[in-house]
């Protein structure tokens, strides 16, 4: 137990080029960053086309605060805090489904209106003379917050106060804006469900590993090995699709050197892509869609923004080359959820998003040839940390070499850049309540 106020240990923990392993194994710092990261930063909910009609909802976290997303009878996407405020019980269980008209509570059947508002409660003569306010906010289920979205992207703060979303997600957005750009309706829709891998590690490890260029060579050799081996063996060098995804993590250094990363305010940050560079094993069919979409020029400019993995910190990952968006639900100081969802680009066909599937089952998915090794270096990494062989994680890699530029930071290839542009953001939100919102100014190292 420590007595000392958290503020005091900011210095201690946390600096530019290594941090204290507590951050990723004392459970008093994480209840801590549920209240003051996830409490007050913009958190991914879901997307809209989850829930396509009246009714439909999908029921997540904000931290530690149970949540549902549902769209209501005039089509607006509300996000509500899935509690009856009778006696707090979860109105929906997990998962997600449609409510019909209204939502019933199991327990004592109070109902409400798709916008959280009370619609009524059983033998109403029972609370009459008494406090009871059937139009008082306190007997609704209450709106979280603040709800935003970005093309279809639905995010949620609990917090009143901070940036508005755009602000938040910055220079990162175009992630976003790409995502649904490479669509030739302009739209993607959630499709194939939710995969989920259970991680036993800390919630940071795998938004860090996220944008670690580094270990993947190294992490990934049996998986990229093998793969290279049966490429030259069973198809002459020509790998097919399946195979190239998987030898791609064993590019030699001097490609991984090669990449750009990018780093904004508030931890979010991307880099190159490492595949589906304009033309790579990208059908015919589908850049014929794109040019009679947008003309030629733009369909180029569109797939030309080639970018592997960004992370929207701290909460998502989308990947918009193959249309998946990670999501991080952090559980307990070592324990993480992770959920892979896939998506469909509207105007394309069965055989394009057979080609997101395949890119989710091989990297992501729970019995993937590729996420194993991570999963186990993770929970390797969350272990060691409780070692009292020593105290510290390096982020020294590139550490001095970062470009300052307008509104980015800008570093080169294998640079440990992203997690220092976290832990900065971290700094700042980890500061007493009414302190820092995250923005951590982006300065040159
Ligand atoms: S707890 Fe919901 S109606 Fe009683
Ligand atoms: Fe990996």
């Amino acid at each position: 137990m420590h007595t000392e106020p958290f503020e005091a240990r900011l210095n201690d923990l946390v600096h530019p080029d290594h941090v204290h392993q507590d951050v990723y194994t004392d459970p008093e710092i994480f209840e801590l960053e549920m209240d003051r990261i996830f409490g007050r930063a913009w958190v991914y909910v879901g997307h809209e086309s989850q829930v396509p009609n009246a009714g439909d909802y999908w029921t997540t976290l904000i931290g530690r605060d149970p949540v549902l997303m549902v769209r209501d009878k005039s089509g607006a996407v509300n996000v509500l805090h899935n509690r009856c405020p009778h006696k707090g019980a979860k109105v929906v269980s997990e998962g997600c489904g449609n409510a019909g008209p209204l939502f019933r509570c199991p327990y004592h059947a109070w109902t409400f209106k798709l916008d959280g508002s009370l619609l009524g409660v059983p033998h109403r003569s029972w609370y009459e003379g008494t406090g009871f306010d059937p139009k008082g906010e306190s007997f609704s289920m209450s709106s979280v917050a603040r709800v935003a979205s970005h093309r279809g992207f639905v995010f949620a703060s609990l917090s009143r106060e901070g940036p508005d979303l755009k602000t938040f997600l910055g220079g990162a957005i175009s992630t976003l804006d790409n995502f649904a750009d490479r669509a030739p309706e302009g739209k993607v829709q959630v499709a194939g469900g939710v995969q989920r891998v259970w991680q036993e590690n800390n919630w940071k490890l795998f938004l860090e590993n996220m944008n670690d260029t580094a270990h993947a060579p190294a992490t990934h050799e049996s998986s990229w090995a093998a793969a290279k081996q049966t490429a030259q063996s069973r198809f002459g060098g020509k790998s097919p699709f399946q195979l190239h995804i998987i030898e791609g993590n064993g590019e030699p250094n001097a490609f991984w050197e090669s990449l750009d990363f990018r780093c904004y305010d508030y931890g979010h940050s991307y880099f190159d892509a490492i595949f589906n560079a304009p033309g790579d094993r990208i059908s015919l069919e589908y850049r014929q869609q794109l040019d009679a979409a947008y003309g030629k020029e733009r369909a180029g400019e569109i797939l030309k923004l080639n970018r592997h993995n960004t992370v929207f910190y701290p909460s998502c990952s989308p990947h918009v080359g193959f249309q998946q968006m990670r999501v991080i639900r952090p559980i307990s100081v070592g324990r993480t959820m992770i959920e892979f969802f896939t998506f469909r680009l509207m105007g394309t066909n069965d055989e394009f998003f057979q080609r997101t599937i395949s890119y989710t089952n091989i990297v992501n998915s729970p019995s993937s040839l590729v996420m194993v090794d991570d999963v186990d270096l993770y929970r390797r990494c969350q272990e060691g940390m409780h070692s009292d062989g020593g105290k510290w994680i390096s982020h020294h890699r590139n550490y001095g070499r970062d470009i300052k530029g307008d509104h980015e930071i800008i570093g080169k290839g294998v640079t440990e850049l992203p997690m220092r542009n976290q832990f900065r953001a971290w700094r700042e939100y980890m500061q007493a309540p009414g302190g820092g919102d995250g923005r951590a100014a982006t300065a040159a190292e």
